[in-house]
């Protein structure tokens, strides 16, 4: 019998790589997806499309569209579907957002995950459940860690010898106490540590992935959510692009979402219980704002945004985010990382020059 798997957000970018990989391996996939990215940033972040593009192009996939912030609903579905696999991406994303919808972005946020944790152990408690949490768990504790200014970047200070810092990123053991989250940073926080102490005090196959900046061709980029597929969008059409704070210099390590996947199906295959991890690209994957400005150049015969600078920075903003994978690396030695971050950019650049 194929595996049957569930996703949550699989019209968004994580999600519908999750949908993708699983139907090209054979298995039942299940995903749910209310379109609400499209309430939550207005047209441009209308996943449709890409709905529409995985039920055309996959052969063993059901779309339902439901809201996980409806209990019911997802009770009745996970207790239908009887899934063995769930990887949960649906959420309000955005950092900045969420200050504008509190509730919206709890809800959605906090209550979903809950409604789908409890809709697990209900129906379905040996299953493996995965879900995608974030860096901002950690709030501004990140821009705490000693830092240097460089010429086009910001970085760790080298050799700094301070807990949750190694000289690859951050580690799991840095602090989500005594510092800035955002509203967003707050919901999932608590989803985290929820789904981790659905591991932990129930026994559950629980992992929450602490995503950096994941990204790839199918996500609905804007402003709000979503920065490099949106930078590469405003390079290509020589628009306008504002570095907000930090004098562009803030540093980010990009993950593609395929890359995502396979360290969900790393866990789904070998599960833990109420596990934490830092998902992203790595120190190798790491660039400034400025110089993914001129990678998008050198891949796109020198396309860029006219650049503007606010000086304000966002509350909370990380001035540099890279992932130490030491964890994930030491409990799944199998996992390899496919994509750089120069081949990220380039596939971006040729999907946004021919979509
Ligand atoms: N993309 C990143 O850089 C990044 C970084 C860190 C963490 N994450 C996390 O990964 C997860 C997925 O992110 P993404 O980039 O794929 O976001 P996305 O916005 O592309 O996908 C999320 C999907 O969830 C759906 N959704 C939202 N509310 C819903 C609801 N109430 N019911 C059903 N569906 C709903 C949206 O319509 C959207 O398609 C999120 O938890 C996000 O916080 C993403």
């Amino acid at each position: 019998m194929s595996l049957k798997v569930l996703v949550t957000g699989s019209a968004g970018l994580i999600g519908s790589e999750a949908v993708t990989f699983f139907d090209a391996m054979g298995a039942r996939v299940d995903g749910v997806d209310n379109n609400m990215r499209a309430d939550f940033f207005g047209a441009r972040g209308d996943v449709t499309w890409n709905q529409h593009r995985l039920e055309a192009t996959c052969e063993n996939y059901t779309h339902h569209t439901l809201d996980i912030r409806d209990r019911t609903a997802v009770d009745e579905l996970v207790g239908r579907l009887a899934p063995e696999l769930i990887i949960h991406a649906a959420a309000q994303p955005s950092h900045d957002l969420a200050a504008s919808r509190p509730f919206d972005d709890f809800d959605v946020n906090a209550g979903g995950t809950m409604a789908l944790l409890e809709a697990t152990r209900h129906h379905v408690p040996g299953a493996v459940f995965i879900h995608m949490s974030t860096n901002k768990v950690y709030g501004d504790n990140p821009n705490r860690l000693p830092l240097v200014e460089l010429d086009t970047r910001f970085d760790y200070a080298p050799d700094a010898e301070v807990a949750g810092l190694t000289s690859e990123g951050v580690t799991e053991e840095l602090s989500l106490d005594h510092c800035t989250h955002s509203l967003f940073g707050v919901s999932k926080v608590a989803s985290d540590v929820m789904v981790q102490e659905y591991g932990r005090y129930f026994g559950m196959n629980t992992a929450t992935f602490r995503g950096g900046c994941l990204t790839g061709p199918h996500h609905s980029g804007v402003e709000l959510h979503g920065f490099l597929s949106y930078l590469v969008t405003q390079a290509l059409a020589e628009g306008d692009y504002t570095m907000i704070g930090h004098k562009g210099k803030q540093v980010r390590d990009q993950l593609h979402s395929y890359d995502v996947i396979t360290t969900f199906w790393e866990f789904a295959q070998n599960p833990r219980q109420g596990e934490a991890y830092n998902l992203g690209g790595g120190r190798h994957n790491a660039a400034s704002n400025l110089e993914c400005v001129e990678l998008i150049a050198d891949a796109s015969g020198g396309k860029r945004p006219t650049l503007a600078f606010d000086d304000q920075a966002r509350i909370g903003d990380h001035i540099v985010y890279y992932t130490d994978q030491a964890k994930f690396r030491s409990h799944y030695p199998g996992w390899t990382q496919k994509y750089t971050l120069p081949e990220i950019i380039d596939e971006m650049v040729h999907v946004v020059a021919t979509r």
